[in-house]
């Protein structure tokens, strides 16, 4: 029970250390300012999105020009932030190569979603001829509101952060989700009152050096309860009982190997002393 319950932690660990090539969250955490943002990428699981991607370019929303967003329903936030991840590599050398006054069209995430109608899911980026870069939906007629402010992090080619000066909403987007007069309670624009719950993941990374070495032991502890719920209700107890004594596993069973002995001893011994019985009885 406990070798492979072992072995498939093991596994877990291998196999997230070897896909994962960076962790947003822990990226954009080494970044005051975009607490909110990185907040709102693991709450709508697209950090997890952004992850699994070898390629990617984020556009990142510090806290002071992230606006409504916070108020917004779940699946509107979730569009609206998709639209910031870019299927593509985009860090300064790239951008400075864009022609001037020439739109380039940009997949997002959005548009991977099969959400997307039209032109929703894709973004225009322009280098204007004064050297200033704009974003916006590529939906026809959209202005091209969001600026590029400077860049944040990069790890070439793999993914680029940069930060920009307010959320791109494609067209239509507004249609779908906030026709709804279902949103309820707008709080008060207190940017600073984000859902508790998330609130508790932004401390944690503060793990500063290589992005791989920190990564392994959190997803190595994630997969436990995933695989403890499914089997038999002795892996419960099994996974509770290796709870921290996974370096006395090997230890361990030796003991049990032993005592269980013991008990095969104890009932032989017991047989041949009750036959021993038996027979001194009868032979009375
Ligand atoms: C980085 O991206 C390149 C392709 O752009 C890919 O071949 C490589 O595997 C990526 N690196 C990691 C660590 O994922
Ligand atoms: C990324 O880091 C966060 C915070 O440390 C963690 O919860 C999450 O599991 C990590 N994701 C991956 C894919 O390693
Ligand atoms: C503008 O970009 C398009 C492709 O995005 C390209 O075909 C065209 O030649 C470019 N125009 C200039 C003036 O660079």
């Amino acid at each position: 029970m406990r070798r492979p319950f072992l072995l498939h932690l093991l596994a877990a660990a291998i196999l997230l250390s070897t896909t994962s090539a960076f962790n947003i969250t822990i990226l954009l955490g080494r970044f005051p300012g975009f607490e909110q943002f990185n907040q709102l990428l693991s709450h709508t699981q697209l950090a997890e999105q952004v992850n699994s991607r070898r390629t990617i370019t984020v556009l990142g929303l510090p806290n002071d020009r992230i606006g409504t967003l916070m108020q917004l329903r779940e699946d509107a936030q979730k569009s609206i932030l998709s639209l910031h991840i870019i299927l593509d590599y985009f860090d300064m050398a790239k951008l400075a190569k864009l022609t001037p006054a020439n739109k380039t069209t940009l997949t997002t995430l959005y548009q991977s979603s099969g959400l997307a109608n039209g032109r929703q899911g894709f973004i225009d980026v322009v280098r204007r001829t004064d050297g200033t870069i704009v974003f916006g939906s590529s939906v026809p007629g959209s202005p091209l509101v969001c600026n590029f402010v400077n860049p944040v992090a990069a790890q070439p080619f793999n993914i680029s952060v940069l930060s920009v000066s307010q959320p791109i909403i494609a067209p239509g987007m507004d249609g779908t989700y906030f026709d709804t007069p279902a949103t309820p309670p707008p709080p008060p624009p207190a940017a600073a009152a984000p859902a508790p719950a998330a609130r508790k993941k932004a401390p944690p990374p503060v793990e500063e050096e290589p992005v791989e070495v920190t990564e392994a032991p959190a997803p190595a502890a994630a997969p436990a309860p995933t695989k403890s719920p499914a089997p038999s209700p002795d892996a419960d107890a099994d996974a509770a009982a290796d709870e921290g004594e996974d370096v006395n596993a090997a230890e361990d069973l030796t003991s049990e190997k032993e005592t269980s002995g013991g008990v095969d001893l104890g009932v032989k011994l017991g047989l041949v002393i009750g036959l021993a019985a038996l027979v001194a009885v009868a032979g009375q």
